[in-house]
């Protein structure tokens, strides 16, 4: 082997493991050695050196930051303005969610309590101070991923069917779901209404793809002949680590949807993924296609 390609390989791998140190922990690189690193790009690559130090060391951080207190605020003014759904307890029960549905959703909640501080602590590593905190957050996220693949592919499957896109979605948009007032008008939605469609997409393909993109970053050094014939390594490590952040905004900003939702914004809401039952009013104004579907089939 020529000494020129012993350097060569020598500094690609360098580049990788600097990518990968400032999308884990930004705590360990600095903006200017990034910026230097720019200028590596081997020539046929993708050229993503440039986009990757821009979103890393300007934008990635503000935006997270911007996502997980504004949404929050966000929320808190419609609970304050427009208020809780509060629908009747009085009248029957729906099953909706079986025992598997449950154990499948509870297995991804908490996989997501431990994946999002766990995720968020790297992101702002310089401020939690780098060093052993963050190295160990970063290995409890890897941890963590093991029962979040255990739990999203079977909630996939589970609710598919119920989750592919009909006309009421359009319709439920143009409404924004009916959140938008405290009237209890019927809201064009079957056994899912576009919102929780999309939460449910993102979750799954998207968790799919972040699950994908953080494990080439956690396994950083290791060589795919089929993957190498398309993209350089340094390539690779740089699209994952943007990918799963862009993604990562996403699922934030779904998740903390999801909870206002399930916990404040519609009164009671929670219980349904603890006991399997929906409240009858509750189906029939959020879930109007659906109830009609139930009552058609004559399983009210
Ligand atoms: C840990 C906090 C969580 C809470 C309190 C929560 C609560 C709920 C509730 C109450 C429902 C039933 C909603 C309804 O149909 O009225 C639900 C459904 C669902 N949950 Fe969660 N969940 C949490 C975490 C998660 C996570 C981490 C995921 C995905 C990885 C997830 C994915 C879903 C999906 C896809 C549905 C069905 C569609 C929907 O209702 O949005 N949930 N959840």
């Amino acid at each position: 082997m020529g000494i020129e390609f012993k350097m060569k390989k020598i500094i690609l791998f360098f580049l990788a493991l600097t990518s990968l140190a400032f999308a884990s922990d930004s705590a360990i690189w600095g903006k200017d050695m990034i910026l230097n690193i720019a200028q590596y790009d081997k020539e046929g690559s993708l050229h993503l050196g440039a986009l990757f130090t821009l979103l890393q060391s300007t934008y990635f951080k503000p935006l997270f930051f911007g996502v997980l207190f504004g949404i929050p605020v966000i929320f808190f003014i419609h609970y304050m303005i427009i208020g809780p759904m509060i629908f009747s307890h009085d009248r029957k029960k729906i099953y909706v969610f079986s025992v598997f549905n449950r154990m499948v959703h509870t297995i991804a909640g908490i996989a997501f309590i431990i994946l999002i501080p766990t995720g968020l602590v790297m992101m702002f590593g310089t401020t939690f101070g780098g060093g052993e905190f963050v190295r160990f957050c970063k290995e409890i996220h890897a941890i963590s991923t093991l029962l979040f693949i255990v739990s999203i592919v079977p909630m996939f499957f589970m609710w598919l069917k119920d989750m592919l896109p009909t006309s009421d979605d359009i319709k439920w948009m143009m409404i924004l779901g009916g959140y938008l007032n405290s009237r209890k008008d019927p809201v064009p939605a079957g056994k899912f209404n576009a919102g929780q469609k999309m939460w449910y997409w993102i979750a799954t393909l998207g968790g799919f793809l972040m699950i994908l993109t953080g494990a080439i970053m956690y396994f950083q050094d290791f060589k795919i002949d089929f993957v190498a014939s398309l993209i350089t390594q340094i390539d690779l490590l740089r699209g994952s680590a943007i990918l799963h952040n862009v993604l990562g905004l996403a699922v934030l900003a779904l998740f903390l949807t999801h909870v206002y939702m399930s916990v404040f914004a519609i009164k009671g809401a929670i219980h349904s993924i603890i006991t399997g039952y929906k409240e009858e009013e509750e189906v029939e104004i959020l879930h109007s296609s659906f109830y009609k579907e139930l009552k058609e089939k004559k399983e009210l």
